[in-house]
């Protein structure tokens, strides 16, 4: 097979997509795949018609890569691709929908409010956080409506943080969501599909060195500790993993996926954001997740790769 890496892309996650895609080409070339690792860029359509691959691996992160966008294009030019459908990522990515489906599924889903820019310039500022405050209490974790790698993502403790994180996030996204901050035990739990069904796997505690697993936490090494099986009850890691794979049907997601949980105390599993092009850095948790598997990354890269191409 000749497979086409696409990483890189003009958002913030640009660095960590470069990060994944080399990772993943490394590993398909280990098997002796033919990789080419493109960019999305205006000579994209090119490189797919001059000699097309047979399956196009998109480890783009954030807009464009998993909002959907370039795997319309994909579609478009007649590739098979790893992962989900354009109009599944469009849903997933836009954690207000997502979380509204997922809750729709079952799956426990922090309270929360989205506030759009306009909104928040046209009611004027301070009413608005005393409404969002007196709604959802506190702490708040506050987020832009479509990322990734928690940039522009941050925790609000007290009211008074509220105006800088609005603002922090807005550079990220033209809204917000404001969610209730659940207290408990962060978990990230990756599912894949290798052609029998979406199998949930062994789900990874994150525990950031700051408390908070931001930017920073994700991509350097030796700043977040993570427990795999995590240190919970066992009902509880069974509880995330069927979450996890609600979660990827409930959005009509394909081949991998990657959903981020909190277990609550009760061991109740609370759905955060689930991401259709998970990070696959040297950091990442799903590559972690498949090593405990069991499983060999390379191939399990090169299957994703061949059921695309089929
Ligand atoms: N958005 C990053 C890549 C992740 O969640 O892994
Ligand atoms: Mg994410």
């Amino acid at each position: 097979d000749r497979v086409v890496v696409l990483a890189g892309g003009l958002t913030p996650e640009r660095e960590v997509s470069l990060r994944s895609g080399a990772r993943v080409a490394q590993a398909l070339r280990s098997l002796d795949v033919e990789v080419q690792v493109a960019e999305a860029d205006p000579a994209l359509l090119g490189v797919l018609a001059a000699d097309p691959p047979d399956a196009v691996f998109p480890l783009l992160h954030g807009a464009t890569g998993e909002d959907g966008a370039i795997r319309q294009v994909l579609s478009l030019a007649g590739v098979g691709y790893v992962g989900a459908p354009a109009a599944a990522c469009r849903l997933a990515y836009n954690k207000p929908v997502a979380a509204a489906l997922v809750g729709a599924g079952g799956v426990a889903v922090p309270e929360s409010v989205v506030l759009p820019r306009t909104l928040l310039a046209d009611l004027g500022g301070t009413r608005v956080l005393e409404w969002v405050v007196k709604r959802l209490g506190l702490p708040l974790f506050v987020k832009p409506d479509r990322g990734g790698s928690a940039l522009g993502a941050r925790p609000v403790t007290d009211a008074a943080e509220l105006p800088e994180a609005l603002a922090v996030c807005m550079n990220y996204s033209d809204a917000a969501l404001i969610e209730q901050r659940v207290a408990g035990t962060e978990i990230t739990v990756g599912v894949l599909d290798l052609g029998a069904g979406p199998v949930a796997l062994p789900p990874v505690e994150i525990v950031p060195d700051g408390g908070v697993y931001d930017y920073t936490a994700r991509y350097t090494a030796g700043r977040t500790e993570f427990f795999c099986p995590p240190r919970l009850p066992e009902a509880a890691v069974d509880a995330a993993r069927q979450a996890a794979v609600a979660v990827h049907r409930a959005l009509g997601l394909r081949d991998l996926s990657r959903t981020d949980l909190i277990v609550d105390p009760a061991g109740t599993v609370h759905f955060l954001e689930v991401n259709v092009a998970p990070g696959m850095t040297d950091t990442s948790t799903l590559p972690m997740a498949i090593a405990a598997a069991g499983l060999d990354f390379a191939e399990v890269c090169r299957d994703l790769a061949d059921q695309a191409a089929r």
